[in-house]
């Protein structure tokens, strides 16, 4: 029996695949770059995108974590790759797992907080409304197509800011390296992110757990204004953190996603303390030194 991952060379993905491994479970990957993929995990059984039926047949669980990257100018067919990708993706594998001959348990599929749209002032939980913005129709239409029917449990996490060495702080970190960091854009957006350990072992944990079941925000339980987040960087960095980043700086280096940084929201993973979650790094110091010196943490 083996658990099926979807995304599983990405930056979340490959953390995944590699503690499944580690515990000794046995991989199966769906992916458009076959020969990539069997390069990273020799190990894993590896399909290419028009096998999907197959590698979805007999898994125990399948993790679905495929998407265009929002990173970069967001031109039409740009727009169109980044729905696309999610929401055709996913209708596709829940098809295959309707069709499959020994479905799988659990499906656990990738959101993002984007769902809730940006403010400065809200709180939200996971029964919040849905915001309005591209990003918001993304994530409604995302969460829409994951519905494998009846038998199989369905968890979906939408996912904070995943903090770790790839994704959006790598591409927030060369100006506070270059000793030019500061608040960036107003200061006073929230900042929601999540420990890439924690938002692995979030996954495992739904994997493994019939009692995770539905939408789970997947962020710590401490957000931070962004104004906050930069002046920790820079405490942690040894850095100094007083030089305001305009909002160019960052569209230069994000591309239209910049406005996941410079406008935000603050979300609160109340079911996933319900649960009992233990996370790792509930705070943002540890976090980030956990990041950056390693071997102190
Ligand atoms: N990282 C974050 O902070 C964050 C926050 C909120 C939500 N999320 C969501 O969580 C998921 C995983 O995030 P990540 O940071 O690990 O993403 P990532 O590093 O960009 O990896 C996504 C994976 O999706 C596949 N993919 C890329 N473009 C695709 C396309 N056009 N069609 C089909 N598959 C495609 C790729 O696998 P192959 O090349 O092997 O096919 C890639 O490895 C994403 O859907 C993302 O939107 C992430």
């Amino acid at each position: 029996m083996a658990v099926l991952v979807l995304g599983g060379t990405g930056f979340i993905g490959s953390q995944l695949v590699t503690q499944l491994q580690q515990r000794g479970e046995q991989v199966r990957l769906v992916t458009r770059n076959p020969q990539r993929a069997q390069q990273l995990f020799p190990q894993a059984q590896v399909f290419p995108l028009a096998a999907l039926a197959e590698a979805v047949d007999g898994c125990t669980g399948v993790v679905n974590l495929a998407g265009e990257p929002i990173i970069g100018r967001w031109t039409v067919a740009r727009k169109q790759a980044i729905q696309e990708s999610r929401r055709g993706g996913t209708q596709r594998l829940v098809q295959a797992i309707a069709q499959a001959q020994v479905r799988p348990q659990v499906l656990v599929n990738a959101s993002a907080i984007g769902y809730y749209g940006a403010s400065e002032t809200a709180v939200f939980r996971e029964d919040s409304p849905p915001g309005q913005d591209f990003l918001a129709q993304v994530c409604q239409e995302w969460e829409q197509a994951a519905q494998p029917g009846q038998g199989v449990r369905l968890v979906i996490f939408r996912i904070g800011i995943v903090l770790g060495m790839g994704g959006a702080l790598e591409r927030i970190l060369p100006p506070f390296r270059a000793f030019l960091g500061g608040p960036i854009g107003s200061g006073q957006q929230w900042f929601s992110w999540i420990h890439q350990t924690d938002m692995v072992n979030l996954l495992l944990a739904a994997l493994d757990d019939p009692a995770w079941t539905g939408v789970y925000n997947a962020t710590a339980p401490q957000p931070v204004r962004m104004a906050q987040l930069c002046q920790t960087l820079g405490q942690v960095l040894q850095r100094p953190s007083w030089l305001p980043v305009p909002g160019m700086v960052l569209e230069l280096l994000l591309g239209d996603a910049a406005q996941v940084i410079l406008t935000g929201q603050q979300v609160l993973p109340q079911r996933v303390q319900a649960m009992g979650f233990c996370y790792q790094y509930p705070t943002l110091t540890p976090a980030l030194e956990n990041l950056f010196h390693p071997g102190l943490s």
